[in-house]
């Protein structure tokens, strides 16, 4: 596997940590053993994230192009979006943000807080957009792109979740490299690894970075999307490009591709009480915070597994802790209570 020949960036702190999650393993039993590895405190530019990771092979060609303004899209509370923000800021660009009604949750400041406000504070250039949920290409951020041209500028498409873009998947081979280099010094190896899947580029990686060493099917994505057909899709597709372009020297199948169906209801950006009750368990057992829109769906995902006898037991469980707390306060309203 080839990934070296891609230039990287760097924009986190290096290797992210691996801790293990102690107490809720044995709230759980104790028969498998929980660890997470943080993407969510991965960079110092605001809080990282798993996008923080995927940008670091997309900035290189930006710097080289002379482009000046990054695009992106998500919905109102995007953490991809918030990432762009910060990179851009860091790198001294502009940064212009298209942000879609993806979900359907109504308060009166769901756009003015969390990811969105530290966009804003980070000053780039906010436009809300009426549209709805989608993970492909947006007509809306190629007008975005076209209002930069116009004004003289040179703009970068930086698609949903880095997941379009040809290079998005490698950030997360690169996870798995890094993985590997952990277990060497940990002394041991995951049986199983635990990710969020929306967009698709973060499992995609994942899944041709860990067939590197047999592996690809003991990455278990939680679906969050609840439209699971397109996303296993774009998983599936984002995979063997991905793998095409680091030469796997293997081909990656529709069965490559594990997706949990079972936590991403009732539908994208809307938690249902099992993931509350998820977000809650682990932030009480475990002072780590995971969010209603994904960790808390694939964080619930993963404890369902363990009650229901889905791991054998002795197993080493990795939850890629992919980001997402600064959505949190954006749902205030939720968790007013605790
Ligand atoms: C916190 C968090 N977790 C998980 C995901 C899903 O990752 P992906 O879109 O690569 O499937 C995202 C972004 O969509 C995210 O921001």
């Amino acid at each position: 596997m080839k990934l070296d020949k891609f230039s990287r960036y760097p924009l986190t702190f290096g290797p992210s940590p691996i801790t293990p999650l102690k107490r809720l393993s044995q709230h759980l039993g104790g028969d498998v053993e929980l660890y997470a590895k943080r993407e969510d405190c991965n960079s110092g530019l605001a809080f990282g994230g798993n996008k923080t990771r995927k940008l670091e092979y997309l900035i290189p060609e930006v710097l080289e192009g002379g482009y000046d303004t990054l695009v992106s899209i998500g919905g109102i509370q995007s953490n991809q979006t918030r990432q762009v923000a910060a990179v851009a800021a860091h790198l001294g660009l502009e940064c212009v943000l298209v942000q879609e009604n993806w979900v359907n949750y109504h308060d009166a400041s769901y756009d003015k807080v969390g990811n969105i406000e530290l966009s804003r504070i980070m000053g780039a250039d906010v436009r809300l957009d009426p549209a709805g949920f989608d993970i492909g290409i947006r007509e809306s951020w190629e007008r975005a792109m076209e209002s930069v041209r116009a004004k003289g500028g040179k703009p970068y498409p930086i698609p949903a979740g880095c997941s379009e873009h040809p290079y998005g998947g490698l950030g997360f081979v690169g996870f798995a490299e890094e993985v590997r280099q952990q277990e060497r010094e940990l002394g041991f190896r995951f049986d199983y690894i635990v990710v969020c899947s929306v967009t698709g580029s973060t499992q995609a990686g994942m899944v041709v970075g860990f067939a590197a060493d047999g592996r690809a099917r003991q990455v278990i994505g939680i679906d969050a999307s609840a439209k699971p057909e397109q996303t296993h899709a774009q998983i599936l597709r984002i995979a063997q490009n991905t793998a095409e372009l680091v030469e796997l020297g293997q081909p990656i199948t529709a069965d490559d591709v594990m997706l949990d169906t079972r936590f991403g209801y009732p539908e994208y950006g809307l938690p249902n009480d099992g993931t509350m009750a998820a977000i809650r368990l682990c932030g009480r057992l475990e002072g780590v915070l995971t969010d209603p829109v994904y960790e808390g769906k694939s964080m619930h995902g993963m404890i369902e597994k363990v009650r229901l006898g889905e791991f054998p037991a002795g197993s080493k469980v990795l939850y890629a802790h992919l980001g997402g707390a600064p959505a949190l306060s954006a749902y205030a309203e939720l968790f007013h209570q605790g």
